[in-house]
């Protein structure tokens, strides 16, 4: 068993986050729970601003809102002095509903809509990131329609392939993001750019994947984007005042994970870049990046409550939980693994070998073969790092509810995430007339 954040064993032998007892709060709020330890996260934001900006003099940490976005996280991530990135026009409504400012916001996407984009324009975000050559003329012309400039950023495919699950991959050749510098669409594309009047190129992007844990895919990647900087130069005379890097930085799910520590990518990636640029004498770019799981993962901490423990003699046993797929679909789409802590009976060994599933229409094994003490149902089971990637994955698969999130800090919690009802299943459903 390893603990994460402010987690502890109080002397109830009860799992605490955030000074609250997650026995308690599994009474208060029901189960399942996503709980988020606002300590932790805070720290996160701080540790990535301080050790990017003491290294590098022009920094902008962006969080990837994918990873998580609800109106509190806005509130915290705005607090903290980050940025935003989103990646839809729901992620963006988000981020001004709860008075983001749209002046530290970027706008993604492969696929924007009109909307999307007339939306960004409209509440003036810092920038849009162009995914392809055609979208170039879409901002162009929806830009032009509403006698505005679009601050752009191109993103660009370095060419790598960083090591972790293959769906998370994104930096390499064979990808549906970015245009290609190898394939050689990315240097024409910049090139338009100049002929399109109502845009204005103000960097390049790129994202080579997530739950890394190999800063030399960065030191790469960075090579490849400064080359590229220098090639645009070379034969445009531009030089890009802006090179984003995405995020990516892995983060612990078990106890094997030892995951780099941000001070330790701030300086990979500051190194590298320095020296690069020095190398091919450019000036040092604006650096941004976009962290969404490295700062919410680990300050998330998902409780259920066991129900039927099956044992399939000699194979093994199986714990129901009042979860699964539907607020944690990572398992079943990456094969992830998380560390599981018995909240109720945290001080007692871990003895016995078991498979925990969820309670869908499915064969939902959510955590296979964990080491915890010997579970009867009602206990309340505690799975770390599910803070990115899991609330922002959820879906009513079965019309479960989507679970309530509670902000802890202090030993006080509080809901930023209200439980679905039975009634907010029914709140876009349509009877036609004939079939009433
Ligand atoms: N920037 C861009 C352009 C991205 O596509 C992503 C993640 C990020 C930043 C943030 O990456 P992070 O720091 O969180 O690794 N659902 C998957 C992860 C998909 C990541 C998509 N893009 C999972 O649960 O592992």
């Amino acid at each position: 068993m390893f603990l994460l954040g402010t987690q502890r064993v109080n002397e109830e032998a009860h799992l605490e986050i955030g000074g609250c007892d997650c026995v308690e709060l599994a009474q208060t709020h029901g189960t399942p729970l996503y709980v988020v330890d606002e300590a932790e996260l805070r720290k996160r934001c701080r540790e990535y601003r301080s050790s990017f900006e003491q290294r590098y003099p022009d920094v902008h940490v962006a969080f990837a809102g994918k990873a998580l976005l609800t109106m509190a996280l806005c509130r915290l991530v705005e607090q903290e002095g980050l940025g935003l990135d989103v990646a839809s026009g729901g992620e963006l409504h988000t981020a001004l509903q709860a008075g983001f400012p749209p002046a530290r916001t970027h706008l993604h996407g492969n696929y924007k809509a009109d909307d999307e984009i007339r939306l960004a324009l409209t509440s003036g975000v810092s920038r849009i990131i162009v995914d392809s050559d055609p979208e170039l003329d879409q901002i162009n012309r929806l830009a032009a329609e509403m006698g505005k400039v679009a601050d752009i950023a191109i993103r660009v495919s370095p060419g790598i392939k960083p090591k972790t699950h293959t769906n998370i991959q994104t930096g390499q050749v064979d990808s549906k993001f970015g245009l290609g510098i190898e394939t050689g669409q990315a240097m024409p594309a910049i090139k338009r750019t100049s002929t399109l009047a109502s845009l204005n190129l103000v960097g390049v992007h790129c994202h080579i994947g997530s739950q890394l844990f190999g800063l030399d895919s960065y030191a790469r990647a960075i090579e490849m984007m400064v080359s590229f900087l220098k090639a645009v130069r070379d034969e445009t005379g531009l030089e890009l005042a802006e090179l984003n890097l995405g995020g990516g930085l892995g983060i612990k799910y078990v106890e094997a994970d030892e995951p780099p520590l941000v001070a330790e990518f701030a300086q990979v990636v500051t190194d590298a870049l320095k020296e690069e640029c020095a190398k091919v004498g450019l000036g040092l770019p604006r650096l941004v990046l976009e962290p969404g799981r490295s700062i919410v993962g680990e300050a998330g901490t998902t409780l259920y409550t066991a129900g039927v423990i099956k044992e399939v003699p000699q194979v093994r046993t199986y714990v129901s939980v009042d979860g699964g797929l539907s607020d944690n679909p990572r398992p079943a789409l990456y094969e992830a693994e998380y560390g599981v802590i018995c909240a109720n009976r945290a001080g007692e060994p871990a003895t016995e070998v078991v498979t925990v599933v969820g309670k869908h229409c499915e064969t939902d094994t959510l955590f296979r073969n964990v080491l915890l003490p010997p579970l009867q149902p009602g206990d309340i089971l505690a799975v770390q790092s599910t803070g990115a990637y899991n609330y922002a994955m959820a879906s009513n698969y079965n019309r479960f509810p989507r679970p309530a999130m509670v902000l802890v800090n202090e030993g006080c919690a509080e809901v930023i995430v209200r439980r679905e009802t039975y009634e907010d299943l029914l709140r876009c459903d349509l009877i036609p007339a004939r079939l009433r």
